[in-house]
């Protein structure tokens, strides 16, 4: 994995506060976040061999962020002095919605020479809270490598295509999908047409992240579409990273890209019934991930 740490500040609240207006909120909670670190976590906890490149900062953020990455091969997340770690001010609503405002800080320090030679690795994982001319550089040297590299295009900025050229898996969601391609993304035939833009410039496979309607897996050659369980609903922060750690980790150790869909819905929908992104986030041993039982199947469009 190769993203941001952050530390979540987070407030719970029966309703997001209107302009201008102030409001009691009920909860407030200090969690480890950030994408990268989220994914990482994720994938370790389901039993992945996980590094973590990224950058925090000098400072009690950073050390927290850092105590939370337990498994995980840090030797690539530097500590930057001067700089403040990354944070995100979260509020979520009793809906479980969330609204998230990030500061990079250490975040937007990492850049190419922190790569480190990617031989060998089963998969690069990505996200964008880093800068993206590290991110663009690290998807050409995993490719270079003879490595596959999963892109989630979050927070949604512009991107040149041409750069992704080669990217096995691109994971957006439903409004990042309508932001890359400048397409509708309502209707299930939209998603399909807005991501095989995405399929003509390069990628090899998109999977869109759809909430409480689970995901969708779109080839040139077929569409995959696997519901979520219904569950109740406490705090959607991080689901989409549990999503993506769970798929990386089952990818890499089954090869079956149907089965690892299937286990990241089901992975991604048990953590919205706990509080957290990386809180949230079960251990293999409670999980299972890959009980015939309990997998959702994917329904073929
Ligand atoms: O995807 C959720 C994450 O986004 C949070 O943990 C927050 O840190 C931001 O990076």
């Amino acid at each position: 994995m190769i993203g941001s740490v952050n530390t979540d500040l987070v407030v719970f609240t029966e309703r997001m506060a209107e302009a201008g207006e102030t409001l009691a909120a009920q909860d407030f909670a200090l969690l480890p976040g950030g994408k990268g670190a989220n994914q990482a976590v994720a994938a370790c906890r389901l039993g992945g061999d996980v590094a973590l490149v990224g950058r925090v900062g000098d400072d009690a953020f950073g050390a927290l962020a850092r105590a939370a990455l337990v498994g995980i091969d840090l030797g690539g997340l530097r500590t930057t002095p001067g700089v403040p770690s990354g944070v995100a001010s979260i509020v979520v609503d009793r809906s479980g919605e969330n609204r998230i405002l990030v500061v990079g800080g250490a975040n937007l320090c990492v850049e190419v020479a922190d790569i480190p030679d990617l031989t060998g690795a089963a998969l690069v994982v990505l996200q964008l809270e880093i800068p993206v001319e590290t991110v663009y550089n690290a998807i050409g040297m995993a490719l270079a490598a003879g490595v596959r590299v999963v892109l989630n295009p979050a927070p949604a900025v512009a991107l040149d295509m041409a750069r992704l050229r080669g990217v096995s898996y691109l994971v957006p969601n439903r409004l990042e999908l309508g932001l890359l391609t400048g397409r509708p993304t309502r209707t299930s035939d939209e998603i399909v047409a807005a991501s095989r833009r995405l399929l003509r410039a390069g990628i090899g496979a998109v999977i869109v992240t759809l909430g409480a309607d689970g995901a969708m897996l779109v080839t040139m050659h077929r569409v995959a579409h696997v519901e979520a369980p219904v569950m109740q609903v406490v705090d959607t922060t991080g689901a989409g990273d549990a999503f993506i750690g769970c798929f990386a980790q089952s990818l890499v150790e089954t090869g079956d890209e149907d089965a690892a869909l299937a286990c990241a819905v089901r992975y991604a929908s048990m953590s919205v019934a706990v509080r957290g992104a990386q809180a949230s986030y079960s251990t293999r041993a409670a999980f299972q991930p890959h009980n015939p039982d309990t997998g959702a199947n994917p329904k073929s469009l």
